[in-house]
């Protein structure tokens, strides 16, 4: 799939965002190994630390679905692009794919590609629990 078509419905998932707080919406996109999209979008809570950012809402539907193979993910806001995921979503993403790839958008929401080892190096994962 074209990282164009990725981003584009991570824009379609922005429409769904619940943030009556931040009035920050964000939507993902994940493309699973065997081509499936799985969109999330940030659920904010009037008890502000249960929100959930759109990353995190898309990895758990696809994981929860039986999906456990991902191949990248798309994240756009209605604010400011390109927008990275946070720190949190960056490690529970790398829990399926160190080297997921990460597509944001650019100007005239072109798309822009980088890697989750790139934004989170030298990272702990389930490599680093086993004992040597
Ligand atoms: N947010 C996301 O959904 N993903 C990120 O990677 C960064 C932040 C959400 C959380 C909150 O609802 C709003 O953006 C403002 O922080």
């Amino acid at each position: 799939m074209k990282y164009a078509t990725l981003l584009d419905y991570a824009f379609q998932a922005l429409k769904n965002s619940y943030a009556p707080y931040s009035r920050f919406s964000v939507g993902a996109a994940l493309l699973s190994a065997d081509g499936e999209v799985v969109t999330g979008c940030n659920v904010e809570n009037a008890s502000y630390g249960l929100s959930m950012c759109a990353e995190r809402t898309a990895v758990f539907k696809a994981v929860s679905e039986g999906l456990r193979e991902f191949e990248a993910i798309a994240v756009v806001s209605s604010k400011v692009n390109p927008v990275y995921p946070c720190g949190a979503c960056r490690q529970v993403l790398r829990e399926f794919n160190p080297r997921l790839k990460v597509i944001v958008a650019g100007p005239g929401k072109k798309p822009i590609a980088t890697s989750l080892d790139k934004l989170l190096p030298k990272s702990f994962g389930k490599e680093s629990l086993r004992r040597r």
